[in-house]
Order: C-alpha cells, then structure tokens, then sequence
C-alpha cells in the first residue's frame, strides 16, 4: 500500500511534478513515422504538455509548443514551408528552434522576431518513429536499442490509446502472476461467450489452466521476485517448491527497461521479438506501442520494407464491445479496468506482487535522485553505450542460430505455429496483437515458409 501522496508523486508526470522532471530526462516516441508521412503537420501531446509536430519541405523535424506566439492559433493548421512551419493565420513562420523567421504582414523593420520565441524541443527519428527529449540540457543520447535498428527483420508497429495513467501499464511489466489468470481463465471464458472454447490442449489458455490446477493440487503456489541488472530488472520466477538454483529463479524472464520498455525475447532464439512501451500522454492517458521484429532463417525472402507499417486500434469493437479474445486485450483491459489513476491507498498487496513493489521502489529512488540534481539511469552520454546491437540482458539461451527446429519451437507453441490453425478453428496469429500488424497475412506465410525450410532441412540431415 502507498500513501495518497506517494501515489500522487509515482504518477503524476506533468511540467512542475517529480515523476515529471524524472521523466524528462529519457527521449519519448510522439508519433509514428508513418502518421507524419500521411499529413506532415501533427497535433502531441506528451507528458501532458501540447505540442505540434512537423516535416517541413526540406526534410527537417521541428516540434513546437501548439500555439502560435501572435494570437493562440493552433499550429496544427500550420503550413510547413521549405524552411519551418507557416502559422496559417496571418502567416508568421517559426523555425525547428521556435525561432520567429517572418512576420510578412509587419512593416520590415519590426522586432517582433527578434525578442519572441516559441517553446520547441529536440526531435529525433528511429525504427519508424518520431523521438522527443523535452528535458534540460545536455541533451542525452536516443539509445539505439536492438529491435528498433535491426537489420534484415520484418518490423510492425500495433498501437492503442488507453484511458489510464501510464504507471498502471507499468506494474503490469513487474506482474508476471496475472498471466494465469488474465490470460488463462479470461481467456477461456471470452471464447466460450463466443462459442469457439475447445478442448485444445495446445492451447495457451488451456495449458495454463491446467499448469495452475496442478499446482493447486501439489500445495505450492508461483513465486516472482526481480532480478536486477544494469538496465532495470528480469522477473525471477520459479514454483514454491523449486530449489533456490532454479534457472527462472536466477536469471529471470521478460526484462523491464526503466522507465517503461519491456522486451519480450532480446537475447533469445525464435522468430518474433518484441517491445512494449507505455508513453505517458498526460496523467490519465497512455500511448501504448507494441513494437513487432520478426526475424527469419536465411532462405526465407523477406520483402523490403518502405517504413516501418503502423496501425492504431480501437480498444473495443464496433458495437462498443470490449475485444478480450487476445493476449494483448486482456492486459489492456486490466489496466484501464484499475481506474484512471487507480487508488494505491485500497489496495492489498500479497507475495505475488513482488517485482510490482520492486518497480515502485525503483521509481521512487529514481525520482529521488533527480530531485537531488542526479542523472536517474538509463540516460545514455557515451555512444559506445547506447549504440548497442542488442539489450544485453542476461538470458536463458543466448543467440541462436536458426535452422534447427529447436530454435523455432523454443519460441514456445503460439509463437512458432502462428502460420496453423488451432482446434478452435482460427490461426493462431489472432491470439495476440500480432493479429493486427498490417502486414498480418505475410507474417502468417514467412512462418510458414520457415517451417518449409526446417522440414526441408530436416529431411536432409535425417538422409546424410
Ligand atoms: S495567430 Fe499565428 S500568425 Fe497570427
Ligand atoms: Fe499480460
């Protein structure tokens, strides 16, 4: 439990707040490349500030504060010149600085430009997105982290806008018990509304149903604890009867970047890696990105991509339903479901919610530090640092080549079968966000096509 002041001071990411300033000191995505590239001038809104993004006609990113400095026009309906961005009511033309370059409808030897300036921030591009730093100088450097920079991968962008306050989304990341359940039972019961629950037994939702009754019937229960390395921290995970040496229990799953970047699958084999990212809007709003890779055996072609395809979801479905037959969905659902900024006073935490109380201590000491005029981690000055190839994080299995069907299945059951259809009648691509990357159908067909090729390979050894 937390303290009404506490909750306020973890969650509040405002100009004038704590967790504000701590904020402030790591680059945010603001927009996907592919948004700009439909209409070059773009409303933001990033930790709780609002901002108006452009390209203008030589190419160059600026990012503005939204109103025009003569009388509050919005600058969304600015027109980006060669040079800036063009207010569309009398014409004034503001640079990527926020510098003043014309005032045409003033006499030439005004000063208006000379003594007026237009908030504006540094604006980066990197894997398909738009990057902002809205904090004090030096600015860091934007780390370039393995998945956004990769070459030779298939990349997706599945984005949602969720009603809540970004550290809900967060708590998520420490909570890895919640998958019994959220995506066990839910699960289940969500298709059975739809009449399409099977006995599959491959099947994600029935395999941990089963997995947790078993545990029931033994006595012992799932223990988590975090694992810390020098980027944040994995989820140590093991059964309560497990010995202390347990591999899970040691190095962990799934890392937590600070301040909100979880990976699923850096440093393993497998086709499909991810990020997932929950950007603080404003206090009540979070952008959410899952950032797709897929990388694929030599021999399977994969076609060049022109950026990197975005797509942004409705969180229910056309009749207002809640979508909740898919991994992603269900987590969603449990973060807004918690309330805008839900009330940490309530709350009673038990064992399982130990790397959810570990993020929170880490966030707290974050934010302490930069309110003593400290630099908080993960803020990159080196480019040695934070040009890595990959998010070195401690992991089970290493990098692996492909070509063995290990490597493939390794990537457990959904992930390395998204190409086949379940007992249930659907592939199982639809069971995750994945369902929803733009180029769904061509995802479906590389897997395939892997599989192919691990057959072929196969067959081959089998014969020498
Ligand atoms: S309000 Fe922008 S130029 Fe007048
Ligand atoms: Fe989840």
């Amino acid at each position: 439990m937390v303290s009404t002041e506490e909750n306020e001071r973890l969650t509040r990411v405002g100009p004038d707040t704590p967790c504000g300033a701590l904020m402030r000191r790591y680059w945010h995505p603001i927009c996907a490349e592919a948004t700009l590239r439909k209409n070059p001038v773009q409303p933001i809104k990033i930790l709780g500030e609002q901002l108006v993004l452009y390209r203008d006609r030589g190419g160059r990113l600026g990012l503005l504060h939204h109103r025009c400095a003569h009388r509050a026009m919005h600058l969304m309906f600015g027109v980006p010149e060669e040079e800036g961005l063009r207010c569309c009511y009398h014409g004034w033309l503001y640079d990527h600085a926020g510098h003043i370059l014309e005032t045409p409808l003033e006499p030439v030897e005004s000063h208006i430009k000379d003594h007026v300036r237009l908030k504006a921030y540094p604006v980066q591009e990197m894997g398909g997105l738009i990057w902002a730093y809205l904090g004090p100088e030096p600015v860091p450097l934007l780390p370039r982290w393995d998945l956004y920079v990769r070459e030779g991968s298939f990349r997706q962008i599945v984005a949602h806008r969720l009603p809540c306050n970004w550290l809900q989304v967060m708590e998520n990341r420490g909570d890895l018990a919640h998958a019994i359940y959220l995506h066990g039972r839910l699960f289940q019961y969500a298709l059975e509304r739809q009449g399409r629950l099977t006995d599959d037994s491959q099947a994600r939702y029935n395999a941990t149903m089963r997995q947790q009754s078993d545990r029931l019937q033994r006595g012992v229960y799932p223990q988590y604890r975090p694992v810390y390395n020098e980027f944040g921290f994995t989820k140590g995970n093991r059964e309560s009867d497990q010995p202390d040496d347990a591999t899970s229990w040691i190095i962990g799953a799934n890392p937590v970047l600070f301040p909100y970047l979880l990976g699923f699958g850096p440093g393993s084999v497998g086709i499909r890696k991810s990020y997932q990212l929950g950007i603080p809007v404003d206090d009540t709003t979070t952008w959410h990105l899952q950032y797709f890779c897929y990388t694929f055996p030599e021999g399977v072609e994969i076609p060049e991509q022109d950026g990197v395809p975005y797509v942004e979801v409705p969180l229910t479905s056309e009749q207002g339903e809640y979508t909740l037959d898919y991994v992603l969905g269900q987590d969603m659902v449990a973060w807004y479901g918690q309330g805008e900024i839900t009330d940490r006073t309530k709350e009673h935490l038990g064992q399982s919610d130990a790397c959810v109380v570990a993020y929170r201590q880490l966030l707290g000491e974050q934010i302490d530090i930069v309110g003593a005029g400290g630099e908080p981690m993960n803020v990159f000055r080196d480019a040695a640092q934070s040009d890595r190839p990959e998010l070195r994080i401690p992991s089970r299995t290493g990098y692996e080549p492909f070509g063995r069907r290990g490597a493939l299945s390794a990537a457990g059951f959904y992930r390395a079968n998204y190409h086949r259809v379940s007992e249930g009648g659907w592939l199982y691509i639809d069971d995750d966000a994945d369902r929803y990357c733009p180029d769904r159908d061509l995802i479906v067909e590389l897997y395939r096509k892997t599989e192919e090729l691990l057959d072929k390979d196969e067959a081959q050894s089998s014969r020498r």
